[in-house]
């Protein structure tokens, strides 16, 4: 039988009467814009960025087009932009002289050291008018590029020394909230950082500084632009501190404790590889819940498009909105400020 040979009264004897059509909510602009289940907005976006000393002027990270190390000045102005477009909040990394690091990281509780000096001008600068958190972590200011300090275990083997690492790591949050940070966030996956943490914030005058804890961190290849980012001196790897990727029950464990010990937000990291676990930490979680979107996901679309094979801008808005539908409240993400200017 032929086309023409199909009568109308064929074809609706075939498909029957009460046939579902969801695509009458696709059928216009308008109405899906109606249907539409999960908005993107500019709050919801925090932008990291990198505070570089020894260098005067920005510097683009090769891996990471259009993301820069800045210059105090240089970070201002972009926080400034950043700010004006309603984005949530920035967070703050700070990549020191080689020459500044040591075994145990400590340019990262000195005052002169180039992330609180960074957070002090941001301070001077914004005040209250912009949410600035700062990265709780040892390892852009170690020597040897781990999150924590080495030490010894019973065999006398090298490890990451958990609870010697607590004590910098309380210093350094210190520091940081003496700066003007409104928001530390401890991102080296020690046990019992969170605590530890607010202990001291509180028992210095800081108990309105908040805590954004990495909690379900996984040791990814993701990472591998922000290691140039930061001019990482890390040999080896983080497996002994951050999660199995193959692993699920543990992040809901991980995610339990931080909340148990004073966590005011959550985050899982990275983002499009754990999307199962952005839902499950969202499903259970009576705290905000952060995802980060890393470098290597941002590498990942910038060099599909600069190729030409695939369409940058729509590619990254579609994973935002994958995160968010995935239940993420905030998205740490380097395309903040290209997002918010879309959203708009
Ligand atoms: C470590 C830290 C890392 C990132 C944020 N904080 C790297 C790591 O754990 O090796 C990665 C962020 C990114 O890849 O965008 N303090």
């Amino acid at each position: 039988m032929t086309e023409a040979e199909f009568s109308a009264t064929d074809i609706s004897a075939a498909i029957g009467p009460g046939l579902r059509r969801p695509r009458r909510l696709r059928t216009s602009n308008n109405m899906r814009r109606l249907v539409s289940e999960v908005d993107l907005a500019p709050r919801q976006l925090i932008l990291p960025m990198f505070v570089a000393d020894g260098i005067d002027q920005p510097r683009e990270i090769s891996s990471m087009p259009g993301v820069y190390q800045h210059t105090e000045d240089s970070l201002v102005r972009a926080v400034e932009e950043a700010a004006e477009l309603g984005i949530g909040a920035v967070d703050l990394f700070g990549v020191p002289l080689d020459s500044d690091k040591d075994a145990e990281g400590s340019q990262s509780w000195h005052d002169n050291g180039v992330l609180n000096r960074a957070l002090r001008r941001l301070q001077k600068e914004f005040g209250s008018d912009v949410i600035v958190a700062a990265d709780t972590c040892l390892d852009e200011f170690t020597d040897h590029g781990h999150c924590g300090v080495p030490g010894h275990d019973h065999h006398g083997h090298s490890v990451i020394d958990n609870d010697a690492t607590l004590l910098r790591y309380q210093k350094m949050a210190i520091a940081q909230a003496a700066a003007g940070a409104d928001i530390v966030s401890p991102s080296g996956m020690m046990d019992g950082q969170v605590e530890a943490i607010r202990t001291a914030l509180d028992a210095n005058g800081f108990q309105d500084v908040a805590i954004l804890a990495y909690s379900a961190k996984y040791a990814s290849a993701f990472y591998g632009p922000f290691r140039d980012a930061v001019g990482s001196s890390l040999e080896g790897d983080r497996c002994s501190y951050q999660q199995d990727p193959a692993n699920r029950r543990e992040s809901l464990l991980e995610v339990q404790l931080d909340i148990d010990e004073g966590a005011d937000m959550v985050m899982v990291k990275p983002a499009m590889p754990y999307l199962d676990i952005v839902r499950e930490v969202a499903d259970m979680s009576p705290v905000p819940v952060a995802a980060y979107q890393v470098s290597g996901e941002y590498a990942m679309i910038s060099a599909a498009a600069a190729n030409g094979w695939i369409e940058r801008d729509r590619a990254f808005m579609e994973a935002l909105l994958g995160i968010r539908r995935a239940g993420a409240d905030m998205i740490l993400t380097y395309w903040a400020v290209e997002a918010a200017r879309r959203l708009k």
